[in-house]
């Protein structure tokens, strides 16, 4: 894909939101503020593999496709960390998880293991990402969210599907390792719904909302009988399997043409 655009957006999240901001449910609206926290290290373990490929990457093409994919995600994480400020005066606090994941991410995957599999747990994130990307705009989630974190999320996703193919390329520049794709995939995949669900267990239980009935009924709605989105993880996961699997396989321009971004 060409079209990699570097938008700056500059969101403004100095005023206070509903605690609440995900039309009032709880389980959303913990769901995406656990995804605002992981953001900003988890794109930056992204941009930090990218960084240590670009400079060995022939194709021209593909190293200035590489450099957009680094401005997107770091712009991504600047917009996403501004929304901390808002939790932290609701009251939440993260800085153990924050711990947590920057000890994994950093501390074990990029110290000990090997650039390839780093870039190949990357490229298995992305995959998880551009299916967020795709379901967010798809079924126009946020449609009644709060119009600030409405943005946020869309324009985000609209990058997603913008440079689902870099990394995927970028790693295929160096190895085209069928079993280190898959290694990469399933790593990534464990990962980030661990972190996902971790983060939504932290922030409901300083709401003693942990137990609470309407939030396993939505969360059950979500993952599993109505938006059915571990299924959805799932065959998205499956297709990546494939040997001739490429992300451009799937058509998402008319995604990125529906939100105005
Ligand atoms: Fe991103
Ligand atoms: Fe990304």
């Amino acid at each position: 894909m060409d079209n990699i655009k570097v938008r700056q957006l500059n969101l403004d999240f100095s005023q206070s939101f509903e605690r609440y901001w995900f039309k009032q449910s709880i389980f959303k609206t913990h769901l995406f503020n656990s995804f605002t926290l992981g953001v900003p290290d988890i794109e930056k373990y992204l941009i930090r593999n990218a960084k240590k490929r670009i400079k060995f990457i022939g194709n021209p093409q593909l190293k200035q496709q590489a450099q957009a994919f680094i401005l997107q995600e770091g712009q991504h994480s600047v917009q996403h960390i501004k929304f901390w400020h808002n939790l932290k005066s609701l009251g939440y606090k993260f800085d153990t998880y924050l711990n947590w994941l920057q000890m994994i991410f950093f501390n074990i995957l990029e110290r000990r293991m090997s650039t390839n599999l780093n870039l190949a747990i990357s490229v298995g994130i992305e995959h998880l990402t551009t299916l967020m990307a795709e379901f967010v705009l798809e079924v126009d989630l946020f449609a009644e969210a709060e119009p600030q974190l409405k943005q946020l999320f869309e324009w985000h996703a609209v990058e997603e599907l913008e440079h689902k193919t870099v990394l995927f390329d970028v790693l295929q520049d160096k190895t085209s390792n069928y079993l280190l794709r898959l290694v990469g995939m399933f790593i990534a995949h464990i990962l980030i719904l661990f972190f996902l669900n971790l983060g939504l267990a932290i922030l409901l239980y300083q709401d003693k909302k942990l137990l609470d009935r309407k939030v396993w009924q939505e969360l059950i709605e979500f993952w599993i009988t109505k938006d059915k989105f571990l299924y959805k993880v799932l065959f998205n996961a499956i297709d990546a399997l494939k040997k001739d699997f490429h992300p451009s396989q799937k058509e998402h321009l008319w995604l990125i043409q529906k939100v105005a971004v």
